[in-house]
């Protein structure tokens, strides 16, 4: 069965939701993208646990010699990935991100001291090309350079979500390159899963926006492939997983109620009343109120 990827997903991807979707079936779960520098300031600040395996800790910069440090430090991971595609303004500005995709020079120079400094196997996430297609000139750029497994995200630097993702670019550069190859962009069900598939013929799927408001999707994509029935998922079954993420939240996370009601939010839909009860969350000022929404939804 194809490996199912958990996408990398800044303000989301805390341990306590890794864990959530570990438990619902992700087979790999990304750190959210971790800032070289910040990391360098105070590594204490960015500990993950061993039980969330297999990880993939994702970074950001732009300074190759901050990676060579950030690499020798980092511990207890599986893949450290290099992130050259977030899209983001401040990240674009300090040459990080989509950037070094549009300045492949300094792409090459960072994924080779990644590679070369790390005992753990290096990843790169990227985005089709900066204003036109060039995956497969950099797709083979990574592999060259040192890169051991490559997710593309199938989208342009400046495309947002509105653009379907392009599987087809995917499909080019799986049978251009060696490494494995993980395919990204607008998988959410079991039925997006075999067509990706069927187009890309990838090493692996990974999902993002539809697991953070939807970690079942995992399980589901996997009883689709065990020709189990895929369940329409009840209004209890949805504010049980709410719950859940709570205990794991308060168990590992540092406390911050705007950091939970998020979460509660995103996890809130699929069932009626859903609408009202995210309106709701947004105005609670502290754990008490979060749950006392979610349990006065549960009668
Ligand atoms: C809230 C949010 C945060 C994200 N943060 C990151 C990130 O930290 N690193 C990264 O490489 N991509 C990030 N992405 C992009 C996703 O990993 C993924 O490539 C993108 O959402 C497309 O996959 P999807 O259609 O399954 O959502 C983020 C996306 C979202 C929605």
């Amino acid at each position: 069965m194809i490996q199912l990827y958990l996408a990398p997903m800044h303000e989301i991807n805390c341990l306590s939701f890794r864990l959530l979707c570990k438990k619902y079936e992700a087979d790999v779960l990304y750190t959210p993208m971790i800032n070289v520098k910040a990391y360098l300031n105070n590594p204490e600040n960015f500990k993950w646990l061993g039980k969330e395996k297999p990880l993939v800790v994702q970074l950001i910069g732009s300074d190759s010699s901050d990676f060579k440090e950030c690499v020798k430090l980092i511990k207890n991971c599986d893949y450290i990935d290099l992130n050259a595609g977030c899209p983001s303004t401040d990240n674009i500005k300090n040459g990080s991100g989509a950037a070094l995709i549009k300045n492949l020079d300094n792409f090459k120079e960072i994924i080779k001291t990644m590679a070369k400094y790390s005992n753990i196997p290096v990843s790169v996430k990227i985005r089709l090309g900066w204003r036109k297609d060039e995956s497969l000139k950099i797709a083979r750029i990574a592999e060259e350079c040192g890169a051991e497994r490559l997710a593309v995200h199938a989208r342009l630097f400046g495309s947002n979500y509105s653009i379907p993702a392009n599987w087809d670019a995917i499909k080019k550069i799986k049978s251009a390159i060696k490494i494995p190859v993980i395919a990204n962009g607008d998988i959410d069900s079991f039925d997006k899963v075999k067509e990706c598939q069927k187009i890309t013929n990838a090493d692996g799927l990974m999902i993002g926006r539809e697991a953070m408001r939807n970690p079942f999707v995992f399980k589901d994509i996997k009883n689709g492939f065990k020709n189990k029935e895929i369940i329409n998922h009840s209004k209890e079954d949805r504010i049980k997983l709410i719950l859940e993420f709570i205990r794991l939240y308060k168990k590992n996370e540092i406390y911050s109620n705007a950091e939970l009601k998020n979460h509660c939010i995103w996890l809130s839909n699929g069932f009626n009343g859903a609408a009202a009860m995210r309106n709701n969350l947004g105005k609670c000022k502290d754990e008490k109120e979060i749950i006392s929404i979610i349990k006065e939804i549960k009668k």
